[in-house]
């Protein structure tokens, strides 16, 4: 059996950013990396704006982190911000573990669910990317405790031919997601050529798009209380009322830092959104930070071009409100309804 992932998560209290408050992004961090299998026993925040060049937390705090290693038995650390190689590597050497950034962390999980041939080439390349700088560590100062596989350092003229082994690699997958993509921008125009209108799921992960897709199409696609389920985009045809045919969307969750070499990789998946004649913005409304959610969504939105496309904002998970909760703030281009009970 796998050895349990005993993880202690750490981030920055950034007395600027009031939008989203570390205990919020830590807490999302958790669930990301029980998603990923991990077991959570602790974490902790240090309150300062930037991260510290070497050590992410001031030199003392992280000093402090070897006790609550001692304390908590951890043997993985996750950081909320990506780090850079020169940081994980000062924090690998001092914990004696494991470290992964949130980034990692995402594309871990991406890689877990990717279902279709385009999900896995795209996970594939924001992994390369991701590794490609970060490559010099390669646990090296760890072999001299655990040793084993992956803990053998290369010397550097391996280095360099690895680096290169991946760069041809990346061309490879570039140039097989290329030929994928044709094949979807062919069905697509198809579809344009028949003028059915589209219309593309956007919304946090976990809001419950997959679950109003299905409600919507009478069909079964996967929907789980787990982040990012969905990971390859799923089309569906639906009857409107009028009996005009729409095809539905889903697409892949948004979350707040979101790692750039994902967003990149997934740009194929998003081009759904950006085809799009309408936009569902499916939002947890039942989620004390539906708020700072729908923030995240539109930066995203805004980064694919998409931001001002029509939209209608869906406040789903009316169910687990309470009766007395307030009217949709914009009544006109907002609905609430409940995917799971057909409310509303
Ligand atoms: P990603 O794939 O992570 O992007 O998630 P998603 O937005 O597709 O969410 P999904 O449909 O997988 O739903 C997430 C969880 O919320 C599941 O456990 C659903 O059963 C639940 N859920 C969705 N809609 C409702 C609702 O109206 N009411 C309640 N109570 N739960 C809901």
């Amino acid at each position: 059996t796998a050895p349990v992932e005993r993880a202690f998560l750490i981030g920055l209290d950034d007395p600027a950013d009031r939008g989203w408050p570390v205990q919020r992004s830590l807490a999302e961090l958790s669930a990301l990396a029980e998603t990923a299998g991990a077991t959570v026993v602790g974490s902790a925040f240090q309150r300062r704006a930037d991260p510290d060049p070497v050590w992410y937390f001031g030199r003392g705090r992280a000093a402090e982190l070897l006790d609550e290693k001692a304390a908590s038995d951890f043997n993985l650390l996750i950081v909320d911000d990506e780090l850079e190689p020169n940081q994980q590597r000062s924090l690998e050497k001092l914990l004696d573990c494991k470290v992964l950034d949130r980034s990692a962390l995402i594309i871990d999980i991406f890689a877990r669910h990717a279902k279709t041939k385009e999900g896995r080439l795209q996970v594939e390349l924001a992994a390369l990317e991701y590794h490609l700088p970060r490559l010099t560590r390669m646990w090296t100062h760890l072999s001299r405790t655990g040793g084993g596989i992956g803990t053998r350092g290369p010397g550097e003229s391996q280095l360099e031919t690895d680096r290169r082994l991946i760069r041809e690699k990346i061309k490879k997958v570039r140039a097989d997601l290329d030929a994928v993509r044709r094949h979807r921008t062919t069905t697509a125009r198809r579809r344009d050529r028949h003028e059915v209108a589209s219309v593309a799921l956007v919304g946090y992960t976990n809001a419950g798009k997959s679950t109003l897709l299905n409600a919507l199409a009478d069909s079964d696609v996967y929907a789980a209380d787990m982040l990012f389920a969905t990971l390859d985009p799923t089309s569906r045809q639906v009857e409107l009322p009028s009996g005009q045919r729409v095809v539905v969307s889903d697409t892949v969750g948004f979350i707040n830092k979101l790692p750039h070499d994902l967003v990149d990789a997934f740009r194929a998946t998003l081009e759904e959104v950006m085809r799009a004649d309408l936009l569902l913005e499916v939002v947890d409304a039942a989620d004390p930070d539906f708020v700072g959610q729908q923030v995240a969504v539109q930066t995203v939105l805004d980064e694919l071009g998409a931001g001002d496309k029509p939209r209608i904002t869906v406040y789903n998970k009316l169910d687990l409100l309470p009766d007395d909760a307030g009217a949709p703030p914009d009544s006109e281009r907002a609905v609430f309804v409940s995917a799971v009970t057909g409310g509303g």
